[in-house]
C-alpha cells in the first residue's frame, strides 16, 4: 500500500536519510525504533508529504505523492493520512470536539455522519465527557486521545503516529497502545508509528530499526 523508494534527506550538509527502502501492508500495524537523531520524525514526515526527499520517491497505492501538485497534496494529507504528533497540536481556541471536527470541515463540510463518527471515536477513547472543553482544560492524556480522534475523522488510509505515548504515563501509554491494536484488529486500520516504547514495539506486527539514517539489519 505505501511503498518508500531510495529515499535520501539532508539538512545542508547532515545526511538524515540515506536510501530508505520501506514497504508497508494495507492493515499493518509497524513500529519504527532507532535512536534519537537516527532520522525516524523526518521519514514519518516524508511518508506524510509533510517535506519533500531529496530524492526517492514515496508511493501510495502505486501514486507517487511527490508528483502530485501542492494543491492535490493539501487534500491528499487532509484524506489520506491521519497525524499523530508527540506535541498534540490541539488549536487551543477551540474545544476538543470542534479540533476533532476540523479535518472533516477543511475536507468539505461536517455531515451528521462525520458527528455521529467523531462521537463514537469518543466513546471508544473514554472521552465522550470532556469533548466540550478547551485543550487547556484536559489532561495530557485526554488531549492525546483526542488528537487521535483527529487523526482518524477522515477515516485516512494510514494513521503516521510520531512518539505518541511519549508524553503520557505508564497507564495512559498502554491505553493508547491498545487502542491502537484495536483499530488495527477491529478496523484493518494501517499504522506506522515510531516509538521508543518498547512494549508497543513489540505489540506491533513489524519492527523496524533506523539507525543513523538507515535500517539497522542487525536487529530484525
Ligand atoms: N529542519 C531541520 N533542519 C536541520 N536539521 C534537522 C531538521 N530536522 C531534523 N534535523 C536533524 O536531522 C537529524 C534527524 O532528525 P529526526 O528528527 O528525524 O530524528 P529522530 O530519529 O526523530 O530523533 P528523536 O528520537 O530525537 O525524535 C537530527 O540530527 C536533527 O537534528
Ligand atoms: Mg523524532
Amino acid at each position: 500500500m505505501i511503498e518508500v523508494k531510495a529515499l535520501h534527506k539532508s539538512y545542508g550538509s547532515l545526511p538524515v536519510l540515506r536510501g530508505i527502502d520501506l514497504s508497508i501492508d494495507r492493515g499493518e500495524l509497524a513500529a519504527i525504533v532507532g535512536p534519537s537523531g537516527a532520522g525516524k520524525s523526518t521519514l514519518l514526515q516524508l511518508m506524510g508529504a509533510l517535506d519533500r526527499p531529496d530524492s526517492g520517491e514515496v508511493l501510495f497505492d502505486k501514486r507517487s505523492i511527490f508528483s502530485l501538485s501542492n494543491s492535490e497534496l493539501a487534500a491528499f494529507r487532509n484524506t489520506q493520512i491521519g497525524f499523530v504528533f508527540q506535541q498534540h497540536h490541539l488549536l487551543p481556541e477551540f474545544t476538543a470536539e470542534e479540533n476533532v471536527l476540523l479535518p472533516a470541515m477543511i475536507a468539505g463540510k461536517i455531515t451528521a455522519e462525520k458527528r455521529k463518527y467523531a462521537s463514537d471515536l469518543f466513546e471508544l477513547l473514554g472521552v465522550s465527557s470532556r469533548k466540550d472543553h478547551k485543550p487547556a482544560a484536559l489532561s495530557g492524556g485526554e488531549q492525546q486521545r483526542f488528537s487521535v480522534a483527529r487523526a482518524l475523522i477522515n477515516k485516512p488510509s494510514v494513521v503516521l503516529a510520531d512518539e505518541p505515548s511519549g508524553n503520557l504515563d505508564t497507564h495512559n501509554a498502554r491505553e493508547l497502545h491498545e487502542l491502537f491494536l484495536r483499530l488495527r484488529s477491529e478496523f484493518g486500520q494501517t499504522i506506522v508509528v515510531v516509538t521508543h516504547n518498547m512494549t508497543l514495539a513489540a505489540l506491533a506486527d513489524r519492527r523496524i530499526s533506523l539507525v543513523d539514517g538507515k535500517w539497522d539489519d542487525s536487529a530484525s
